[in-house]
This record gives C-alpha cells, sequence and structure tokens, in this order.
C-alpha cells in the first residue's frame, strides 16, 4: 500500500511535468523534455559565482519576480566550494571556458528534480536563460501579486539556446504620444521577456521633441508641447491661437540616464532617434530659423500638414531643416554632442524619412547651394545633409543610421540602413557594403491594423500576425554578414496609451522575436500559434493586453461574375469555424457555419461574423454593413 502510494506520487508529479507545457517564446535553438521537475519552494535557494555585479543582478531580478507571486524570499547566495552541490537550488554559472555554441548571449538551462543549472559565456546570456525559466514556470509567476499555489513546478529540460541576431529591436515613438519615464520602463521590461535587446527611441518629431537639451533650451520649453486633442490623429480640426499647449512634456537629462541604466541592467541598448530633415515641425517651432521658409510655425497637433499621394507626398507646412543653412550644422552638432554623451550605444540615428521637398525646391538658398556643390536634384540635396550629419555624428564617436531614404542621393560613407519601405532599401544598402537592419513596413510595422478595419481601430493599413511571423531579415541572395537583425516599429500616432500600445505590440512582437531569434528551421506558423496561446495566458495574469484579433475571421471581398458582390473568409488560427447572419441577429454556432464564398442576400444590410472553436466562441463579434463591403468590392 504504502509502495503503491509512493508510486503514484511519482506518477503525479512526472505528469503535472508533462501535462505543464512547455512553451517557450522564441523558440529555443534546442530544447529536449526530460522526465521529472523540478520544484521551487520556500527552501529553494539561487546561487552564483562570487564577485560578477551582473550576475548578482540577474539573480537579483529573478528572485523578486519569484517572490512577488509565490510569496517565497528566495535567498541569493554565492556558490561554496567546488563539488558543493546542494539541492533545491537555481544555479547560475559563468562558464570560465567559453563554450563556442553560446556566444554572448545564449546559454544553457538544465532543469531537473532537485536541480536548475542555468550556465552562459557571460551575464546577458543567464539573463535570457532567466527568461525563459520564468516561461517554464506556471503562468501565475506573471502575477504581480503573491498567488496562493503550491507546486511551482519546473519540468525537467535540457536546454541550449543563443540568438540568430545581434540587433533584436523594437522601437517607440514617444513623440506622437508622449509615454512617461515609468511606461518606458514598463515597455523595457515587457519586451526583454521576449528576448529583445535593442530599444529604438523615437525621440523627436513633428508633435514633440521629448529629449532635454541643455544648450537649446527651446526644444522643451517650445516643442515638448501641443494642443490636447482626442480622435483620429491626422484628421484633428487646426487648433486655434488661443488653444492652450497643454499636451506633451519630455525627458530630463536625469530621466534619460535613469532609463539607459535601467534597459543596460537588463541587457537594453538604446538607440536614440533624431529625425531630420524631415519630421522636424517641433524643432522648427522651437527654432524657425532652421527652417528654410520664415515664418512662424507650432508643433502639430494632429491636424494635417502633409499631403499623401500615390507613392508621392508634399508638405502643407516646411516642416524641414533648410540644408543650406550653416546655423542648421550647428544646431545638430550641440544637439548630437548631448545626445551622444546621454547614450552609450554607439548608433545614433538620424531618421531622414519622408522629407517633403516642395518648400526646398521654392528656395533661393538650396539654389544657391545646388550651384555652389553642383548638385543636381532634391536627392543630392538631401544626401548632401546626410553627409555633413554624418560627419557630425562620426564627430562624437558614434555611428550614423538612418531610415532608407538616405540611400537617395547617394548613401553617407559609412552610414548603416534601417530597411522600412519593404526591404529593397535594405538589400541596395547591402550590396553597396553597408550594414543594414531590416524593418519593413509589410510585415513589422506593429502600429497597423492586425485584422478587419471593421472590429480594429483605425490605421491606414494591416499587417497581420502571420505576416509577422514571415518577415525574414536576409532575403534570398543577400549576404548575411551585412544584417545586423531586425525590428517592429511602434509608431503612436493613433496610440494614446500604455494599454493600447500593448494591444498593438503584442502578440505580432512575440513573432518578430521568433524571427529575430530563433533558427530560421524553427519556426512553424501552427506550433508558434500554440504557445502564443499559452503565453495569452500568462498576459491575462500579468494584466497585459494583447489583440485577440488572431481569432478573428478574414474577409476578402471581390466581384462576381454576375455583377454581385462575393465575400471569401478564412481564419488565422487553424481549426476554428465562422458562423453568419445577415438577418442583422447575432450569430452563435447555431447558426449557418461559412463552407463557401459568401452572395449577401438582395436587400441584407450587415454581415456579421463570430468565430468558434468547437463549442466555444473564440473572436469577437463581427459587424460589416453590406455597403462597406461592396465599397471594398470596388462597386458603388
Ligand atoms: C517611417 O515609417 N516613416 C520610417
Amino acid at each position: 500500500m504504502k509502495k503503491n502510494s509512493l508510486l503514484l506520487m511519482a506518477l503525479c508529479t512526472v505528469l503535472i511535468g508533462f501535462s505543464q507545457d512547455v512553451a517557450i517564446i522564441p523558440q529555443p535553438v534546442s530544447l529536449e523534455k526530460r522526465n521529472g521537475t523540478f520544484e521551487l519552494n520556500g527552501q529553494s535557494r539561487i546561487e552564483i559565482p562570487t564577485g560578477d555585479a551582473a550576475v548578482r543582478r540577474v539573480a537579483d531580478m529573478l528572485a523578486a519576480q519569484l517572490r512577488k507571486a509565490t510569496g517565497y524570499a528566495i535567498p541569493v547566495q554565492n556558490a561554496g566550494p567546488a563539488g558543493d552541490a546542494r539541492k533545491n537550488t537555481i544555479r547560475l554559472l559563468l562558464n570560465k571556458k567559453e563554450a563556442a555554441d553560446l556566444g554572448a548571449e545564449g546559454y544553457r538551462l538544465e532543469a531537473g528534480p532537485g536541480v536548475v543549472v542555468l550556465s552562459a559565456n557571460k551575464p546577458a546570456g543567464l539573463f535570457y536563460g532567466v527568461q525563459t525559466l520564468l516561461q517554464l514556470l506556471p503562468k501565475e509567476i506573471e502575477s504581480k501579486t503573491s498567488v496562493k499555489k503550491t507546486n511551482w513546478v519546473v519540468p525537467a529540460v535540457m536546454i541550449t539556446d543563443q540568438p540568430r541576431f545581434g540587433w533584436r529591436g523594437l522601437m517607440f515613438d514617444v513623440s506622437r504620444h508622449f509615454f512617461t519615464k515609468e511606461q518606458v520602463k514598463q515597455f523595457i521590461d515587457e519586451m526583454v521577456k521576449y528576448k529583445y535587446n535593442l530599444l529604438h527611441w523615437h525621440l523627436t518629431d513633428d508633435q514633440g521633441w521629448r529629449v532635454e537639451i541643455k544648450s537649446l533650451p527651446r526644444l522643451t520649453e517650445v516643442g515638448a508641447w501641443r494642443v490636447d486633442k482626442t480622435g483620429t490623429f491626422g484628421q484633428f480640426s487646426p487648433p486655434t491661437a488661443d488653444e492652450p499647449r497643454t499636451y506633451g512634456g519630455f525627458y530630463t537629462q536625469a530621466d534619460i540616464k535613469e532609463i539607459v541604466q535601467y534597459a543596460s541592467d537588463r541587457f537594453v541598448n538604446i538607440l536614440p532617434e533624431i529625425d531630420v530633415p524631415g519630421h522636424s515641425l517641433a524643432a522648427v517651432a522651437s527654432y524657425p530659423d532652421l527652417s528654410c521658409t520664415p515664418g512662424t510655425y507650432h508643433v502639430n497637433s494632429g491636424e494635417k500638414f502633409m499631403q499623401w499621394g500615390e507613392g508621392t507626398f508634399s508638405a502643407l507646412v516646411d516642416n524641414t531643416l533648410c540644408p543650406a543653412n550653416e546655423k542648421v550644422y550647428e544646431f545638430l552638432d550641440k544637439v548630437f554632442t548631448e545626445v551622444a554623451q546621454l547614450f552609450p550605444f554607439g548608433y545614433i540615428h538620424m531618421g531622414g524619412d519622408e522629407c517633403a521637398k516642395n518648400f526646398w525646391e521654392k528656395s533661393d538658398q538650396i539654389k544657391t547651394l545646388m550651384q555652389k556643390e553642383n548638385l543636381k536634384d532634391m536627392h543630392e540635396v538631401q544626401s548632401y545633409f546626410v553627409k555633413r550629419v554624418e560627419k557630425i555624428i562620426e564627430s562624437k564617436g558614434k555611428k550614423l543610421i538612418g531610415w532608407d531614404e538616405i540611400l537617395e542621393g547617394g548613401l553617407a560613407p559609412n552610414a548603416a540602413v534601417m530597411s522600412w519601405r519593404g526591404i529593397k532599401g535594405g538589400i541596395e544598402a547591402v550590396k553597396q557594403g553597408h550594414e543594414v537592419v531590416m524593418s519593413p513596413n509589410s510585415s513589422v510595422y506593429i502600429d497597423l491594423m492586425q485584422g478587419d478595419p471593421s472590429i480594429e481601430p483605425p490605421v491606414y493599413s494591416t499587417v497581420r500576425l502571420k505576416s509577422s511571423y514571415q518577415f525574414e531579415p536576409v532575403p534570398d541572395g543577400v549576404d548575411g554578414k551585412f544584417v545586423k537583425g531586425g525590428q517592429a516599429n511602434l509608431w503612436t500616432e493613433q496610440i494614446y496609451n500604455m494599454r493600447h500600445a500593448q494591444y498593438m505590440t503584442w502578440p505580432r512582437a512575440m513573432a518578430v522575436a521568433e524571427c529575430v531569434w530563433s533558427p530560421k528551421n524553427k519556426k512553424d506558423w501552427n506550433n508558434f500559434i500554440g504557445r502564443v496561446e499559452k503565453h495569452f495566458e500568462r498576459f491575462d495574469v500579468a494584466e497585459i493586453k494583447y489583440a485577440p484579433s488572431m481569432y478573428d475571421p478574414i474577409v476578402k471581398v471581390s466581384k462576381a461574375e454576375d455583377g454581385q458582390i462575393k465575400v471569401d473568409l478564412g481564419t488565422e488560427v487553424e481549426g476554428l469555424d465562422i458562423y453568419y447572419s445577415f438577418d442583422n441577429s447575432f450569430p452563435d454556432r447555431f447558426y449557418p457555419r461559412y463552407t463557401q464564398a459568401l452572395i449577401p442576400p438582395k436587400d441584407a444590410v450587415n454581415l456579421k461574423l463570430i468565430t468558434y472553436r468547437g463549442k466555444q466562441p473564440i473572436g469577437r463579434a463581427m459587424t460589416i454593413p453590406v455597403s462597406e463591403l461592396q465599397r471594398r468590392a470596388g462597386k458603388k
């Protein structure tokens, strides 16, 4: 009897171990499941080698996270003499002899009964191993308050892991909408869980200058503030002269130093972006002399000021710095002197994107510059500017990176290129022997809608989760040694708060994380979705918002031969059923199930849709007016 119950207990432990699915994102290089579990309890301890402050920090962060959720005050202790292998221990080790298969950021994690051994060549590797260890624990480990739970088990595994790319970035635009210092730290906390190591911080734009430059105080006295507006950004009514400019904010240099340190403690580099010569209205509003066009300027408050056409654009207000004005280079020298001192990362991003040329074309100063410097067109004027900026940035000991427009008119000698208008700019830059970071809007622009426009907050285009998952930083035929990695970009015109920033970021940033960390041959969409669903449960515990859009139907509308419209439906996630109605009532699983293209009945007003997994509704109730379907089909 006693023997039987012991056997039963052992069996239960194994079953608990197996029933708790291993769902790690990004997928590790190699993962072997073993029998048994490591059980964390009030007597567990974390052991570290003596004398390494960075390892100590990693261990302390682990202990703090474990304590929050479990309530256990797990001590961090220095390792005893060699061979003193104590049980119930999470052991962090730095390899004395570097392991070739781990590089600078890789780790090996061996979990089994009584012990977890996490080893790496560098502290960064231990930090990523800790992220994996947390993902191996039950989802309640994500709780910010202590959870009554007795079986904090880690399934026995052997994991060997290291990233595919050294540049694994997320861009955060804090200009269009301002996010506080604490929110930026929260953004960093969330990105590191998925092993991102670079925060591209978009600090300046037409709608706000967010970094204190001590030698140029008006940048933040004037440039950081605009009229407070809510609704659809870009379509606001123009502010009147007396509307108070109360919306905005900026980071003091002390704030920046604090965030840089916070990021560095988590092995995140910060790439500051000062977006010039376009996107510069906040700077021009602060110092109007920087423009080629004399006038009075205001920081944009979300009213229309650019004209976008098919592949063309122009500015209604001159939001550019004047490449023909020496004061501009003096200004940039001051800005980059202070920026270079604030940010230890080796690169500074100078923007360079979407610079309207229509005011330059009218400027006598620019005409004189073109004659003097023998510049044939506006692209060459822009290129002249970028090359001057490169000299300034290099004089501060940094390297220039810019959006792919910096290729136009000739790339600056040492510039790195961030390819956003697809991958063609990146391919061209590699051909010219320049470093590249891939960030194509077709797959990693996480400000765009992630599902049907009838249900998503409106943005001008869509990038579904599956497109993000298909992101490949090294296109066929491109020499991978020039591709530093990739990143997803969170522009915030339509993002007013942190909850919505989270909604837009997750789960697409999980997909991009896997594209930049995991080996290409480990990517598997269906397997990824299974893991994403597990991570949604963790997000629920952590109270972090995410988009459930992957469960909603994909709607494709076309014209049928007889002039009617035809509606094809699909889903990103396999195995879902779609139910529909045209009678204005809410469909459920007792309604018609979609099996073939739908033709809206004559006089129908709305198509209503919902997805189910078996008997469970899983997508959101969607309504698309038939008039909208007709518009999408190009039929009035
Ligand atoms: C960009 O999206 N304008 C770089």
